[in-house]
């Protein structure tokens, strides 16, 4: 095999070409300012428009739910601190995980500094909030609850129908955030059927471009700008809208809504079929995240993110060993890798040293083909049992 097999995509994904064509149609030619009122000025705005309504039917909002960031990392920070200052007078807790992305946590830490009381709830082994411990840390004066629906690092898909209605149940005037970006297009997410308040997708896990992400903010919300300026999105967010960026998020969101169904059930076989083999083929392997035949096969894990320990070597040495044949994986999540503390998330699930430091992600995409994972198999087995001497010399 002459090509790239790229396993990376929870980190990135390839922007789709009919996304392509339509951002450099709008670099070449509809390149006004969507605030201009001219002719050209208009084009842009009802591009805009259209993104929006591509967006917000896909999610079963209404499009003026929606407001457009510069990507997942400003949306998760404006819905989390837009609702905190915002509704501060009714209380100052709040309420996340441990294993949220750090786009989501560090925000929680920089609310911490400002006053605020931030519940971190822990996780089991394989990924999973305890609905019971949530229960218990809802109190008067819990106005904001965040959790991620998938998990970027072990693909866990917490239940957060369930942890809505909980939510709701308590207080209907609770928040609940939840960063979807890894769940966009990977799981069902019909938000007319769901007790979330905001909501966060990303444009570059999704086939389409880097920086341009999406909130779904519920029209009763009232949320405080992050960014002050000409009092564009709504005035929640303002800046000249990343034209070209909104219209490849709307078009992708179009183009994976209508691929969902048929790719979901394709992804759960091969990851499935994946882990069989590797499992067969390589000893003392352990699958992070929920491992179960039955859970691979359930809506508790995700079908595109596969997490594996291999003890007795260093993943990162792997990870370049399988780039010299042009295979393309992770060690923990892009945002950590460059990183030498270990990923927060691995602690959470308890993994021993051993298995923290050998463990490598690889995700699918829409358009990984079973002979991509057929290729890594020939080369993984191999490698693995040769770093394995190699660290015991
Ligand atoms: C779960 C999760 N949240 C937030 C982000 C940040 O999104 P963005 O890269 O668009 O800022 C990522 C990206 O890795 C992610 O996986």
């Amino acid at each position: 095999m002459n090509n790239i097999v790229y396993l990376d995509h929870s980190a990135t994904t390839p922007v789709h070409p009919k996304v392509i064509t339509a951002m450099v149609e709008m670099m070449e030619e509809d390149y006004g300012n969507p605030s201009s009122l001219h002719r050209m000025g208009m084009v842009a705005e009802k591009k805009i428009r259209k993104a929006r309504e591509q967006v917000a039917e896909v999610l079963g909002v209404k499009s003026k739910e929606i407001i457009f960031t510069s990507g997942g990392t400003e949306a998760n920070n404006l819905a989390i601190r837009g609702i905190a200052l915002q509704y501060a007078n009714r209380g100052k807790h709040l309420i996340t995980t441990t294993i949220e992305h750090p786009s989501v946590l560090n925000t929680f830490k920089e609310l911490e500094t400002e006053g605020f009381t931030v519940t971190y709830l822990n996780v089991d082994r394989e990924g999973f909030i305890q609905i019971d411990q949530l229960k218990e840390a809802l109190i008067p004066g819990t106005i904001l609850v965040s959790v991620m629906h998938v998990n970027n690092e072990i693909g866990s898909v917490q239940p957060i129908q369930q942890i809505g209605e909980l939510i709701k149940a308590f207080d209907h005037r609770t928040f609940f955030h939840v960063d979807a970006i890894q769940s966009f297009s990977k799981t069902e997410l019909d938000l007319s059927q769901m007790k979330i308040d905001l909501l966060t997708i990303s444009g570059h896990k999704i086939h389409g471009p880097k920086g341009i992400g999406a909130l779904y903010v519920n029209e009763k919300i009232n949320l405080k700008p992050q960014l002050y300026g000409g009092g564009q999105e709504r005035n929640i967010r303002s800046g000249t809208e990343n034209v070209p960026g909104i219209i490849g998020l709307g078009l992708a969101v179009e183009l994976i809504a209508e691929e969902q169904k048929s790719k979901i059930d394709k992804l759960r076989k091969l990851k499935a079929w994946f882990l069989e083999e590797v499992t067969k083929q390589i000893d003392d392997v352990k699958i992070n995240g929920p491992a179960s035949i039955e859970d691979i096969y359930s809506e508790k894990s995700t079908p595109q993110i596969i997490n594996l320990s291999f003890p007795g070597l260093k993943a990162e040495v792997l990870l370049h060993a399988l780039e010299d044949f042009e295979i393309y994986v992770s060690t923990g999540s892009a945002c950590h890798s460059r990183n030498s503390e270990p990923s927060h998330v691995l602690q959470a699930i308890k993994l021993s040293g051993r298995e923290l430091e050998s463990a490598i992600r690889i995700s699918l995409g829409y358009w990984t083909r079973r002979e991509e994972l057929e290729y890594l198999l020939q080369h993984l087995p191999g490698l693995v049992s040769e770093l394995r001497i190699l660290m015991q010399r």
